[in-house]
Order: structure tokens, then C-alpha cells, then sequence
């Protein structure tokens, strides 16, 4: 069973990709249970007639039972300028949400959506005690996606003739898109701009959710399908490589910090941390990121 903790914009999207290629049973849990029934009632229209699986909707976690994978998506309100806007309420959800997990699934693999995406990947892997490489939070391959639709845009090149694209570190402002090992039609990147363009593609792929809302209130799609194949890899022992938020316990040399780095997942969640050649700039920008996320972990007011 795959459980959807938070059945807003993006956990009713991630639950219909789901429920639309027959992946699982879903089950959605809400703080409005309505809410969950709704979008369940919804979605169940879209499983394949084919199908063996069912979606039900809830605010009753000990439902959790059975649980092979749970996505948290839930957010206590929505941040206006900043990812870690509503840190403390957010770090208290997720300590709630991790309690429960312990308690009715705790072989599960948890991915984590919710922002800020990093702190909240610490601070449930805290709570929880689970295995971190079972602890995913999945967001810099949708950073990742959006640097790759940049360059995509100003080279006038389709999405297919660029290749090694990555974003790493933080899913907030000190995250770091990858320049040096880039390919556009085989012809490195580096050879192409100047400091001055990757500044500005930089600062295009950190503002991209501020651009965004300026046309609808927020993103929904790009992330959902992001974590769809997550839950994809695991539930059909696919290996995916992506860069996701684990625990780092000296790899990169960093530690106590959850943040973005080259994972590859399969059925087991993580199973292998990559070490990926980046410049001396980047591995600068990436320990300072690191160093970001550590003091937002530690500004934090644990309730409780
Ligand atoms: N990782 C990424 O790259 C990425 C990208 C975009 C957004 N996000 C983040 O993803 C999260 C969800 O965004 P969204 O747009 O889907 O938000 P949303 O539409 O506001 O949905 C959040 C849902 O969480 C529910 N909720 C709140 N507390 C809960 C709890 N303790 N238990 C269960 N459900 C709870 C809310 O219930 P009610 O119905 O009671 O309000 C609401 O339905 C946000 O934190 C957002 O910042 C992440």
C-alpha cells in the first residue's frame, strides 16, 4: 500500500498518478478528512479497469498498517517568501507524522515532500529512528528539472541534447546547480558561458517557484510526477539515480544535515550514495549550503 500523508494540490496529484497507472492500493490521510475522501472519491475513477487495487481516504493514521511506502505532503499552511517560513510549525507536524509511522509501519519507506525539504528530512529521521536511507526527501530532481528547462530555453536546444544536469544541496536559496560536468550536444557547458550567465541561470533556477506563482498559486505537477517515480522504482525494483535528501553521516564530508546529493533507489529505498567529480567552486557553495541547512535545523523550537 502506498499512504499519502497530506491530500492538498500536490499529495492528490502524486495519488492520481498513482491510482492511474495501478501501481498500488492508496490510501490518503488529511487533517480535514473530507478532504481525503473527496480526492479519493475523485481519483478511484481513474484506476484501470484491470485493476486489483482500490484508494480510501482518512484522518485515522493507525490506517497507516501495512504501509510499503508513505509520502508526507502535508503542510500546515503555505510559506508566502520563504521555504522556511512556517520552520517551527512544520518540524512539529513532522515529529507528529514520524511518531505515527514508528508506531503502525515502521518497515516503510518514507519519502518527503513537504517543506522546508531538508530540515524536515532531519528532523523525521530524528524522531523516527528509521534507517536513513529509507528517510528520501525528494525535491533537487525537481531543481534539477527546472535548471535542465533553463539551459534547454537559452541554448534553444531540445531537452534530449543536454545531459549530466544536476542540482544539489539545499531546496531553498543556497542550493547549487552543477555546471561542470554538463553536456550540450557533447560540447561541455563551461565552454559556452561565463560567470556571469551561470550567476544568472542561477539565480533563474532559485526563483523559479517566485515566477511561478506569479501565474498560478503553486507547483503541483513537476514535483508529483518527480515523486511518482520514486514510488515507481521501488514498487517495480526499478534503480533510478537521482539527487534526493538523505542524512549524511560523513559522505561528501558532511554530516548531521539532510541535503541533496546523487543517491541511486531501489526496491530497498537507497541503497548507494554517489560521489560525483564537481569543481572546487561548487564543492565550496555545496559545504556552505550545508552549513545553512545546519542552522536552520538548530533556529528551530522543538514543542514538546
Ligand atoms: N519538495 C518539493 O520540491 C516541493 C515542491 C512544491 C511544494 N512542496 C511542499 O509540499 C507541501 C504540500 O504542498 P501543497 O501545495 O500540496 O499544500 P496544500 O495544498 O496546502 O496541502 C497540504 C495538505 O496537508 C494537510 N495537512 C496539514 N497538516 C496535516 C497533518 N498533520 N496530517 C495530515 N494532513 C495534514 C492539509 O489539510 P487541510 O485540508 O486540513 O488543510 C492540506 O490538505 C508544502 O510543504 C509545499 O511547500 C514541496
Amino acid at each position: 500500500m502506498i499512504s499519502i500523508v497530506g491530500a492538498g494540490k500536490i499529495g492528490a496529484v502524486i495519488a492520481f498518478l498513482c491510482a492511474s497507472n495501478g501501481l498500488d492500493d492508496i490510501l490518503l490521510i488529511n487533517r480535514t478528512k473530507t478532504k481525503a475522501i473527496g480526492e479519493s472519491i475523485d481519483i478511484v475513477n481513474s484506476i484501470p479497469d484491470t485493476s486489483q487495487f482500490s484508494i480510501h481516504g482518512t484522518d485515522d493514521y493507525s490506517k497507516l498498517s501495512g504501509s510499503k511506502i508513505v509520502v508526507i505532503s502535508s503542510s500546515v499552511s503555505i510559506y508566502l517568501k520563504t521555504r522556511v517560513e512556517n520552520l517551527d510549525l512544520q518540524v512539529n507536524m513532522i515529529r507528529d507524522i514520524a511518531k505515527k509511522i514508528k508506531q503502525y509501519c515502521p518497515s516503510a519507506i518514507v519519502l518527503i515532500v513537504s517543506n522546508p525539504l531538508d530540515v524536515l528530512t532531519y528532523f523525521f529521521h530524528k524522531e523516527s529512528q528509521l534507517n536513513r536511507f529509507k528517510v528520501i526527501g525528494i525535491a533537487s530532481s525537481l531543481d534539477t528539472s527546472r535548471f535542465h528547462h533553463f539551459l534547454s530555453e537559452k541554448f534553444n536546444v531540445p531537452l534530449s541534447s543536454i545531459s549530466n544536469t544536476m542540482v544539489l544541496g539545499e531546496h531553498g536559496d543556497t542550493m547549487v546547480p552543477i555546471f561542470s560536468n554538463i553536456l550540450i550536444n557533447n560540447t561541455p557547458l563551461l565552454s559556452k558561458i561565463n560567470e556571469h550567465e551561470i550567476d544568472l541561470i542561477t539565480k533563474s533556477v532559485k526563483n523559479y517557484w517566485k515566477e511561478l506563482r506569479k501565474y498560478k498559486s503553486r507547483s503541483q505537477f513537476g514535483i508529483a510526477k518527480k515523486t511518482y517515480d520514486v514510488i515507481d522504482a521501488i514498487i517495480n525494483s526499478k534503480e533510478l539515480e537521482i539527487p534526493a535528501a538523505v542524512v549524511l553521516k560523513g559522505e561528501w564530508g558532511i554530516k548531521d544535515v539532510s541535503m541533496g546529493i546523487p543517491v541511486k533507489i531501489n526496491s530497498e529505498g537507497v541503497f548507494e550514495i554517489q560521489k560525483i567529480n564537481i569543481n572546487e567552486k561548487e564543492l565550496a557553495l555545496l559545504k556552505k549550503s550545508s552549513n545553512q541547512i545546519r542552522n536552520n535545523i538548530k533556529s528551530v523550537q522543538i514543542q514538546g
